[in-house]
């Protein structure tokens, strides 16, 4: 496919240099800042998007002082993947020039005077007076980190609707989890409403800065092929999947608060159901997609009994082997309990309750160590009737599919039929049909990976540009979908154990097929769905 050959995607993804402002990165030395934040933040100081007036500060507990700080950012910068390792100097240098660090316990109000002793300091000494917190912390801390943030005068109340401001500007970006479940996911909203107006609230969902999420919009809104058939009546299924290898790594113990639901469906597969079936909006603004979205969401048909036994599949790796390596079973993971129920991957059958989907499944999935890194969403199509061609070619003869390759190999393929070649096949009844694909890659088109989520996120806050984060009441909708989920998931419920480096638990294939339906495979060369990997037995407990 062909695309503007001027037109880089960082090119694409840069809208104007990002406003002035001090951010402050509480939870500076984190996990999360140092394999995500500063990569991305250091990826737009090296592409010229940071204001020349941006000051870092870091609250944490671990750095001694703005030198030790600035250089425990070198060295994240200098193992991230996101970067591969090289750093340069001069970007470093305008990412870390006058970077302050500020040390203390987030419990403790002296903190909090502070900070904002420190924020005063800044722009009394010229510089901007815009304050953007990020809050890399803890879910446990977030009430408490947003009352004395507010408390203190360190970040204000603005008003309503930041066009209409004329001063300078706060902002907080928030980390998922936003809650853990709709009642707590609801307290946190209005305890944030209390402080703060929404407008100032970024609540981060980092698939959505995936570049190919966003163009999932373009893809249906700006083409004119596809979205007169994106409805029942020419799609008989969509399969969105979120697939990782990797296992829960360090985070045991957050893991098993959370689960997959509440890791990976409240926030990530929500979002892309949303954005894939959503209506198109009356503008691309941030009130206008959101509008939609939680539309959407609301039109999700709510999971009650019946659908809890025959749409929810819900499982837990067992040890297994991964890319000719043996891995351990979730059990036998750091700071697991060893007789965990706690589900490491879901399968849902979920149904949207309006015009334009009635009687259509979404077949949603996510777990991890499963047998590739893949998200994608699959859009099948009703298939074409067989009716005049030979028997031999209506058995070969599929659906087309479309499906959107969120990562890796980023980019979109359509499947359609087309003749196998050859005389001895010409249209005799030995006739075969074949599915081949079109297929727009973004590294072939865009010469390169597109850039990492964050990059996108954080420039985008920077810039007032809301679209890609979640409002409160998306945000509440998504909770109230996956509630009853949440609920059955607990320590009564056995999940079904599939071996590490499989397609998952046979349960979920039991589910497509009761539609007659397949998920996609996702070990390549095997046929989608028809090799259910073999079932195993529930491991002893430590
Ligand atoms: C995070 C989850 O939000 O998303 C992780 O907390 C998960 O458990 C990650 O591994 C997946 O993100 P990505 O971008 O690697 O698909």
């Amino acid at each position: 496919m062909v695309n503007d050959p001027g037109l880089t995607i960082s090119e694409s993804a840069a809208r104007g240099t990002a406003d002035d402002c001090v951010l402050v990165l509480i939870g500076a030395l984190g996990d999360l800042a140092r394999r995500k934040l500063y990569p991305a933040l250091y990826r737009l100081a090296a592409e010229g998007l940071l204001s020349p007036d941006f000051t870092l500060v870091g609250v944490d507990r671990v750095a001694d002082d703005d030198a030790s700080y600035a250089k425990a950012i070198g060295e994240s910068l200098a193992t991230a993947d996101d970067t591969g390792g090289s750093v340069n100097p001069d970007a470093l240098d305008r990412l870390t020039r006058g970077a302050r660090y500020i040390k203390g316990d987030l419990t403790d109000p002296a903190l909090y005077r502070a900070i904002t002793a420190t924020l005063e300091s800044i722009t009394a000494a010229g510089g901007s007076a815009n304050r953007m917190f990020y809050l890399a912390i803890p879910p446990s801390l977030f009430l408490r980190v947003i009352e004395s943030l507010s408390k203190s005068g360190a970040a204000p109340r603005t008003q309503e609707n930041e066009e209409q401001q004329k001063g300078p500007w706060t902002r907080l970006i928030i980390e998922k989890p936003f809650g853990r479940d709709l009642a707590s996911g609801r307290t946190l909203n209005t305890e944030l409403l209390a402080r703060f107006a929404e407008p100032q609230l970024y609540r981060i969902d980092h698939y959505l800065g995936k570049e190919t999420v966003q163009n999932i919009l373009a893809f249906r809104f700006a083409n004119a092929i596809f979205e007169p058939l994106w409805d029942r009546g020419s799609i008989a299924s969509v399969q969105i999947t979120a697939a990782e290898t990797v296992g829960v790594e360090t985070r045991g113990s957050y893991y098993e608060e959370a689960g997959v639901v509440r890791d990976m469906f409240q926030n990530h597969l929500m979002q892309l159901l949303a954005t894939t079936a959503m209506e198109p909006p009356g503008a691309m603004t941030a009130t206008a997609v959101r509008d939609e979205k939680v539309k959407l969401l609301r039109a999700v048909r709510r999971f009650d009994a019946v659908a809890l036994r025959e749409s929810v599949v819900l499982g837990q790796y067992a040890a297994g082997t991964i890319k000719g390596e043996h891995v351990p079973a979730y059990r036998d993971e750091p700071a697991v309990a060893p007789d965990s129920t706690t589900p490491t991957y879901a399968a849902l059958r979920v149904f949207v309750d309006n015009w334009r989907w009635e009687g259509v499944p979404f077949y949603l999935r996510s777990g991890k160590r499963l047998a590739t890194r893949v998200s994608e969403i699959a859009i099948r199509f009703r298939r074409a009737p067989g009716v005049l061609w030979p028997r031999a070619a209506r058995r070969t003869m599929d659906a087309n599919e479309l499906v959107v390759r969120i990562q890796p190999d980023e980019g979109i393929t359509l499947s359609f039929q087309a003749k196998r070649p050859g005389a001895a096949l010409s249209l005799t009844p030995e006739m075969e049909l074949s599915p081949v694909r079109m297929r727009f890659s973004y590294a072939e088109d865009f010469g390169g990976a597109p850039g990492p989520a964050y990059e996108t996120l954080l420039l985008d806050a920077m810039l007032g540009e809301a679209t890609l984060f979640a409002r409160s009441d998306e945000v509440e909708q998504a909770w109230s979908i996956v509630d009853p989920i949440v609920a059955i998931a607990g320590p009564d419920h056995t999940p079904e154990f599939y071996p590490a480096g499989s397609d998952g638990p046979i349960a979920a294939n039991a589910m497509l097929a009761a539609d007659g339906a397949f998920w996609r495979g996702l070990i390549s060369g095997l046929p989608p769905g028809r090799e259910p990997a073999p079932r195993q037995k529930e491991p002893a407990a430590r």
